[in-house]
């Protein structure tokens, strides 16, 4: 087993993208000891470790493992053909299927929109062009439609070394990265944030409309407002805005949501990078931003800027780490962030409409040993009237997951004067607590995760599912029933079903769905069904995605040559009867890339898929073997051309000559 399968790059970008720290949370909340779960080892008898004794050899119920593959191969719920797994510079599609470019990085998204000219690139042409680093993909409909919509994208962080000519040298063998110029760091900040664009499928395929009335960039300059219980405290003021209620700008935009409203929520996930600086001596917030990891300072920002420089603007961090909703109807509205669904590294925002109409958001803090939530409106969603839904994101009840061995999970609320979440621990308000989301959830002892990306609930199943990436420091003493694996380089999937199918219950069941990594390696502990595979298995599960079949589609972030021999990808995951936990390849992204988005529309006839941080390395692959960077990068996916840096893309998956996605 590889202690650190992602390769390690030496660009600071990267490396903050990585997220392989050594994570921030200094508690000793109580895990659950060495016992492992008999219910969590059973399933693993049931399935991984029949894999594992064919390979072991000690007992040999081979007749048993073939019935049971061909049970799981008839029952799956996927019909299409397996890609093959494995390493080169081009992206791949299961055979019948095609994957269409839709929108690269530096694509006019506006009538007005500059051609993409990457040796004379400005931050005006940038502010109209499709940003870098695509992550989550949403769609949201125009008139009910499933082939006439806004398509909506995350821009989560930028690679200058990628995206800049003449910044990089090797001098004796070594990487040099020039500092950035003003223009370069404008440029920066305006290919962050979202993109809002309208589009339309014409004789088959998806086509951005760059007239779209509604089009819009999102930016790291775009003025957003500050709501809920924190707006206003003096935490969040700074000498720039005296009402704590004004930001600049939205970073690190990672996945996110569409609410049933439809709205565009973005979740800003590791903000610590954009800061630098020094706090001045014994100021109050030292102690919280050092459980964020502020300042990180990869960006060269606060040079420019010195909003993002904590020593001149030392609240400027609490103005970071929210969940921003978009009103994706009205171009020239101000995104809204929403307090009150807590201050983290908030991966993503998917939501589901509870019995009884209030709406709950689950949400996961991205960093070792940090913890699940979720938030449950107080209000209730009104299908008939969008104006009422407007603000139901500032009133509602913040909760965070604390999974127990005997297979229960209990959601403890967040709320100011209950339990330990007194003035006597440093929690005057409600506003203390959503501005120190995980010191609160630190004194309820919340367990402590493997890094938590997506959670989706699936409206089909009632069931919730929930991406665990990795954590290789995980010790064999802090082995709990969750978080099964020591060393945990591969990650796994938790299945939540709560208490009565009420999402909005306090409490529910678990159970591990999948522990991922090649299932032929008896030592990594994998529990793919044994239908599963040499391609459909996968190490680290990052985003996800629920089709309107109810079916699971899995994507990946940090799989590579020498981690798992195989680029990352999208992958069909069962969950249902004798097909469950078995996985199948249907796509895979070039060299360097992370699988984001997926997202389906709503007739399952379009998958639409985000290739982020296409060329991002390649040190560790035989095919290429030394730093990527603009000049010589490992990749000029998708053009291919020798004037033309590698770009992250949207892609859009059609089954050739129509039809449903895998049926
Ligand atoms: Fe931006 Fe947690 O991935
Ligand atoms: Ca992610
Ligand atoms: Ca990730």
């Amino acid at each position: 087993m590889n202690d650190h399968p992602q390769a390690s790059s030496p660009f600071r970008t990267s490396q903050l993208e990585e997220n392989d720290g050594p994570g921030h949370n200094p508690t000793e909340n109580p895990t659950m000891g060495e016992i492992i779960s008999s219910r969590f080892s059973r399933r693993g008898l049931l399935k991984g470790s029949l894999a594992v004794a064919a390979i072991s050899a000690t007992v040999s119920p081979i007749a048993l493992i073939l019935a049971d593959e061909a049970r799981a191969e008839s029952a799956s719920a996927f019909n299409f053909d397996e890609l093959e797994a494995g390493v080169d510079d081009k992206h791949h599609v299961a055979p019948g299927y095609d994957a269409d470019v839709l929108l690269r990085w530096g694509d006019p998204v506006f009538a007005d929109g500059p051609e993409f000219d990457p040796a004379n690139q400005t931050a005006d042409a940038q502010a109209k062009q499709f940003g870098y680093n695509n992550d989550y993909v949403g769609f949201i409909p125009v008139d009910g439609s499933a082939e006439h919509g806004l398509l909506v994208v995350n821009h989560e962080y930028t690679n200058p070394h990628l995206m800049f000519p003449g910044l990089v040298k090797i001098v004796d063998g070594k990487v040099e990265q020039a500092p950035l110029s003003k223009e370069q760091v404008d440029i920066e900040m305006a290919a962050h944030g979202g993109t809002v664009v309208e589009i339309r499928k014409v004789d088959g395929k998806f086509q951005p409309v760059l007239d779209g009335k509604l089009n819009r960039r999102i930016t790291a300059s775009t003025e957003m407002q500050l709501t809920g219980p924190a707006a206003g405290s003096d935490r969040l003021k700074t000498s720039a805005d005296a009402t704590g209620t004004r930001v600049i700008g939205t970073v690190n935009n990672c996945a996110g949501g569409v609410t049933p409203w439809g709205t565009y929520v973005m979740a800003e996930e590791n903000i610590h990078g954009y800061f630098s600086g020094e706090l001045p001596a014994d100021h109050p917030e030292a102690a919280n931003y050092e459980r964020m990891g502020v300042p990180e300072g990869a960006y060269e920002w606060a040079k420019f800027y010195d909003r993002f420089d904590i020593g001149k603007e030392p609240n400027e961090p609490n103005r970071f780490g929210w969940i921003v909703e978009v009103d994706v109807n009205d171009p020239t509205s101000m995104p809204k962030k929403r307090t009150a669904l807590g201050r983290f590294k908030h991966e993503g925002a998917e939501s589901i409409v509870a019995p009884d109409g209030r709406v709950v958001f689950y949400l996961g803090d991205d960093e070792r040993f940090d913890y699940v939530y979720k938030f449950v409106t107080a209000g209730r969603f009104d299908p008939d009237n969008r104006s009422a839904n407007m603000d139901l994101l500032d009133e509602g009840t913040l909760y965070t997951a604390k999974f127990s061995e005997d297979g229960s999970i209990e959601w403890m609320p967040l709320v100011h004067g209950e339990g330990p979440l007194t003035a006597e621990n440093g929690f005057a308000s409600q506003a203390d607590v959503l501005i120190e989301t995980r010191r609160a959830a630190d004194l309820l002892g919340a367990t402590k995760m493997d890094r938590p990306e997506d959670i989706q609930p699936n409206a089909s199943n009632g069931k919730v599912y929930v991406m665990l990436t990795n954590n290789t420091k995980r010790s064999a003493e802090q082995v709990d029933a969750a978080n099964p694996r020591e060393k945990n380089a591969f990650g796994h999937i938790i299945e939540i079903a709560e208490d009565g199918g009420d999402f909005a219950a306090t409490k529910g069941k678990w159970e591990v769905l999948l522990k991922c990594g090649d299932p032929s390696v008896a030592e990594v502990g994998a529990s793919f069904s044994t239908a599963t595979t040499a391609n459909g298995w996968f190490g680290m599960p990052d985003n996800c995605a629920i089709d309107s079949a109810g079916r699971l589609w899995v994507s990946t972030d940090g799989q590579g040559p020498k981690a798992t021999g195989r680029t990352d990808g999208l992958w069909a995951v069962d969950t249902e009867g004798e097909a469950r936990a078995t996985s199948k390849l249907f796509f895979r992204v070039p060299i360097g890339a992370e699988m984001c988005g997926p997202l389906f529309t709503p007739d399952d006839q379009t998958a639409f898929v985000a290739v982020q941080h296409p060329g991002d390395g390649g040190e560790d692959w035989d095919g290429f073997g030394r730093a990527s960077y603009y000049e010589d990068p490992s990749t000029r996916w998708p053009d291919f051309k020798p004037d033309m840096p590698v770009r992250p893309s949207v892609l859009a998956i059609t089954r050739q000559g129509g039809g449903k996605i895998a049926v």
